[in-house]
């Protein structure tokens, strides 16, 4: 077994599961967004696996740029619910058709308080892609309007989340072994 797969106590969503699930949501977005002006809006770090594949299963004309976002006051303080942008998107959003790509909606805070913000800009449109959800954990009130697979109220690794930035390259989504977090 190779060394990340050994901290892996389960596997929630297999990779054939995430594969198969992308192709679905990219069929689905290329046929809502035929003849619109539509911008992927990858989220940094955790959305860059789920983005990557993604954007190959939309088969329509669409741009691409990426943001970094973080709460104020550090890890532990996303319930105050500030978010600051450490890097902007690159492009003037007015008239675009936005859709967000992120890893996993928890409590669904840091994008309650980034859509409004996106939405000053005057894009057309903006809706959210989530390839995971923890439907338990939700403390805003927002959801995708596209969705890969909701998740037990579990922390998850994998497919670009990440425990303490490791994990991110792989392949599926699963649980650590409880040892793991002692270490
Ligand atoms: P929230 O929806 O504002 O609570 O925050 C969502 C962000 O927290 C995600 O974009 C992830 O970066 C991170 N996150 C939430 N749950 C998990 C998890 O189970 N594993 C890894 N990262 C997570
Ligand atoms: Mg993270």
């Amino acid at each position: 077994m190779a060394t990340l797969d050994r901290d892996i106590d389960h596997i929630l969503v297999t990779e054939e599961q995430l594969k198969a699930k992308v192709n679905e949501l990219g069929a689905q977005i290329t046929r809502d967004y035929a003849g619109r002006d539509l911008l992927l809006v990858s989220i940094l770090k955790g959305s860059v696996v789920f983005m990557a594949d993604l954007m190959r299963a939309i088969q329509m004309p669409c741009g691409i740029d990426f943001m970094v976002v973080s709460s104020y006051g550090g890890a532990n303080t996303t319930s105050t619910g500030l978010v600051k942008i450490v890097k902007d998107l690159d492009q003037d959003l007015s008239g675009k058709d936005l859709l967000i790509v992120e890893d996993i909606l928890d409590t669904g805070i840091t994008l309650s308080h980034l859509v409004p913000m996106l939405k000053l800009r005057n894009p057309a449109s903006v809706r959210l892609c989530t390839i995971l959800s923890k439907p338990s954990r939700r403390k805003a009130d927002i959801e995708p309007d596209y969705l890969g697979f909701e998740v037990p109220d579990e922390f998850v690794v994998g497919y670009g989340l990440d425990y303490d930035e490791n994990y991110r390259n792989l392949p599926y989504v699963g649980v650590l072994k409880p040892e793991v977090y002692s270490k």
